[in-house]
C-alpha cells in the first residue's frame, strides 16, 4: 500500500520524505489555507521534494472552472494530481481532464455509487473520507472495503486513496482491505514508528551491552 502525508506544511514534509516511506503528497484548500503565502510555489516545492503524485485542488465549483483550473494546475509540476469533488460538475471535469491525459483525484466520496460514477469517467484515484463517516457513527472503512470489492470486480485502473485518517489503525485496515493508498496526517505517521516496548527493549540492550565492557 501506498502512503502519502496529507498536508502541506513543508517542515512536516521535509521531515518524513527522506525516510524513503512516502509515495506522494495530497494537499486540499483548507491545507493550503492554513499554510498560507504563494500556493502555487508551495505545490512547486512539494512536488520537487515528494517526486511522486501530489493531489492539488479546485475550488471552483462548474465543470468549465474546473477544467481551466485543472489545466493551470497540472502544468505547475508533471506530479500534480488534479482533485475535484465529487459533484456532477466534477464529474464532468474528471472525464474532460482524463481524457487530457491527466490524473483526477475525486474527492469528497462518502458513498460506493460516487467511488463507481467517478471510476467510469477515468479517475485515477478516488477517496473516501473515513474519518469524516465515521465522525457521524458510520463506518468509514465498510466503505472502503465496498469499493475496493467493486473496483475488483471490473477491473477499474481507478485507484483507492483511503482519506481523512484519524488514527493507525485505519492505516491496518485499509493495508488488510488491499487500499492502494492511505493518505495520513504527518502526526498519524508519526504515530506509526512507536512501541513502548521497542523503547524499552532498546534500553535494555544498549545497558546489558554496556555492562558487559566489551572493549
Ligand atoms: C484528503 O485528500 C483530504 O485532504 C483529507 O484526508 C481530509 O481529512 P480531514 O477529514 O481530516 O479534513
Amino acid at each position: 500500500m501506498k502512503l502519502f502525508i496529507d498536508s502541506g506544511n513543508l517542515k512536516e514534509i521535509e521531515g518524513l520524505v527522506p525516510l524513503g516511506i512516502i509515495d506522494g503528497i495530497t494537499t486540499n484548500p483548507t491545507l493550503l489555507a492554513k499554510e498560507g503565502g504563494d500556493y502555487r510555489g508551495l505545490l512547486k516545492k512539494i512536488c520537487q521534494i515528494v517526486k511522486g503524485p501530489t493531489s492539488a485542488e479546485v475550488v471552483s465549483t462548474d465543470a468549465d472552472g474546473m477544467i481551466r483550473e485543472g489545466r493551470e494546475l497540472a502544468a505547475l509540476d508533471e506530479h500534480i494530481v488534479v482533485k475535484v469533488p465529487f459533484t456532477k460538475a466534477g464529474v464532468m471535469a474528471c472525464k474532460t481532464l482524463a481524457a487530457e491525459g491527466k490524473r483526477v483525484n475525486v474527492t469528497l466520496i462518502f458513498s460506493a455509487t460516487q467511488a463507481l460514477l467517478a471510476a467510469k469517467v477515468g479517475a485515477a484515484y478516488v477517496s473516501p473520507f473515513v474519518g469524516r463517516l465515521d465522525d457521524i457513527a458510520t463506518s468509514g472503512m465498510n466503505l472502503v472495503s465496498e469499493i475496493v470489492d467493486i473496483f475488483e470486480n471490473y477491473q477499474f485502473s481507478t485507484e483507492v486513496l483511503v482519506a481523512s485518517v484519524r488514527h493507525p489503525i485505519h492505516v491496518v485496515e485499509a493495508a488488510r482491505m488491499g487500499a492502494d493508498v492511505c493518505t495520513c496526517p504527518a502526526s498519524v505517521i508519526e504515530s506509526m514508528f512507536k512501541h513502548p516496548l521497542t523503547d524499552i527493549g532498546l534500553e535494555r540492550f544498549l545497558k546489558d551491552w554496556e555492562k558487559a565492557g566489551f572493549k
